[in-house]
């Protein structure tokens, strides 16, 4: 039998030959914004520019996104400013890149909120294409999502509002334009928001500084620094960066760490493993924590999954050099450079959170994901997105099973599945029961090619028309996403 490994090996490769026609036109600048948002039946883009050098690893140390300071404090709520705007980073030592941001960073900064206790956003776009934000793993009511064609007009300001009535979770926002999102996020339109509550202070899991939240993603360069955005060109996004940077080192004392990985990129599965096989410890996925500390040596995520680790440096002398690799790409990610020990009141208790039983599920779905030969797209049940169509009516408040399978279509790709507004359980794969590190609260799952998983949820408290989709994001911006309204 194959391993699920090697199929998402197989499939990465599968899917980096361009099978399709691309969509976008080749741009490397934030000048492509200029033109009109995104449309079906752009002609084929290729870059025939000269590509950056690939970057030393282990040149530039780690940055931490900057923590947005609230702009008012209410009686129950915190209210935040945020512009999206163009600006210029440096990705790679030395080079210029125009990328997009919420407030001037590539990596936006991070939202810090509490379970109860709420947090507005007045979102500006200061872009010149339509934007919509969306709290990835969030359950808000439907005008809050940030639904495809719900946009923020460019010069315009919206507001968005979380109640933040679930566990503490890593959650990140991310623009959501219909057709456009693969671009804008590709181009730095992503940030963390970080949701904390008692009782998961109360377990004194390592907190404040040594709480340390990595975006990964990557990306294509040009020579000049500019990045390359081709639709489904994931082969081609060769250069891994984390919190922006590549392969940077981060300097951390001889104690436990929490570091809060989430996959941002577009297409990449990452296969996560410390040098050594080393041990990580899971302690949380997408929507909180496990039942239990996961153990392991291996994390992988496929596109917007996140997975909470502990690692506890005190285990190696002062002076170790520790490298996270990604193992698909063989590439590394980050090098933690191991200093001094520190006194450590942080611990890993024996058991987090208790995963709550569902409720009987009244409905079984099947959710296929393929690449449609004839149409040349990849699909949903056979058909493209239509913001308009509702795919699926679901009762307020029922449980409902959901089937999703990805069809062994004839090249093979990975995909996965995101919900918006619930957290789900996953309850097997090809029949398998979840592993430990999928016991947690999930919001999107990964499908190698072939398998099928079942998963399960109860969609309560919300009523409207929200999406789910493939979150490999050139994928969802091609059409690979449907509607379900809760009525
Ligand atoms: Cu992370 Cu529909 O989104
Ligand atoms: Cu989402
Ligand atoms: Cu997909």
């Amino acid at each position: 039998m194959v391993k699920r490994r090697d199929l998402f090996k197989l499939g990465a490769l599968a899917g980096g030959a361009a099978v399709i026609p691309a969509l976008a036109a080749q741009d490397t600048g934030v000048q492509a914004f200029a033109r009109p948002a995104g449309h079906h039946h752009h002609a084929a883009a290729v870059f025939r520019g000269r590509a950056a050098a690939a970057p030393e690893p282990f040149t530039v140390r780690l940055p931490l996104p900057p923590v947005l300071k609230p702009s008012a404090v209410l009686a129950d709520a915190d209210v935040y400013r945020l512009t999206t705007r163009p600006a210029v980073a440096e990705l790679l030592p030395g080079l210029r890149t125009p990328v997009l941001t919420y407030g001037g960073s590539f990596v936006g900064p991070t939202i810090r909120a509490t379970t109860g206790r709420r947090v507005i956003v007045h979102h500006t776009n200061a872009l010149e294409t339509g934007t919509s934000v969306h709290l990835h793993g969030a359950h808000v009511p439907a005008a809050h999502d940030g639904f495809p064609t719900d946009l923020i007009a460019p010069g315009t300001t919206r507001t968005y509002e979380y109640a933040n009535q679930q566990a503490a979770a890593t959650l990140w926002y991310h623009d959501h334009a219909h057709h456009m999102e693969a671009e804008h996020v590709y181009r730095g339109l992503h940030g963390f928001y970080l949701l904390e509550d008692p009782g998961e202070r109360a377990l004194k899991l390592p907190r404040g500084s040594y709480d340390i939240p990595i975006m990964l993603t990557d990306a294509r360069f040009a020579e000049d620094g500019g990045l390359v955005f081709i639709m489904d060109d994931s082969g081609n996004r060769t250069t891994l960066l984390a919190n922006g940077r590549p392969a940077p080192y981060l300097p951390v004392a001889g104690r436990r760490y929490r570091l809060r990985l989430l996959n941002a990129s577009n297409m990449r599965v990452f296969q996560l493993r410390l040098a050594g096989g080393e041990e990580l410890v899971q302690v949380a996925s997408d929507g909180g924590l496990l039942p239990a500390p996961a153990p392991t040596d291996t994390i992988t995520l496929s596109a917007a999954e996140r997975a909470d680790v502990v690692i506890d440096f005190s285990r190696y002398p002062e002076g170790t050099k520790l490298v996270l690799d990604d193992v698909l790409s063989g590439q590394p990610v980050l090098r933690f450079d191991v200093g001094e020990r520190e006194r450590d009141d942080s611990r890993v208790p024996s058991e987090l959170r208790p995963q709550d039983p569902l409720p009987e599920a009244t409905i079984e779905r099947d959710v296929t994901l393929a690449y449609d030969v004839d149409l040349g797209w990849f699909t949903i049940n056979g058909k493209l997105f239509d913001p308009e169509r509702v795919d699926f009516t679901i009762n307020e408040g029922s449980t409902e099973i959901w089937r999703i399978h990805n069809s062994a279509d004839p090249i093979g790709v990975p995909h996965n599945l995101h919900v918006h507004l619930v957290q789900f359980q996953v309850l097997d794969r090809d029949g398998v029961p979840a592993g430990p590190q999928e016991r947690g609260p999930k919001d999107t799952v990964a499908l190698a090619p072939g398998e099928t998983v079942r998963v399960k949820a109860t969609f309560a408290d919300h009523r409207g028309r929200y999406v789910f989709h493939c979150h490999q994001l050139d994928h969802s911006s091609m059409g690979m996403m449907a509607v379900f309204e809760v009525v």
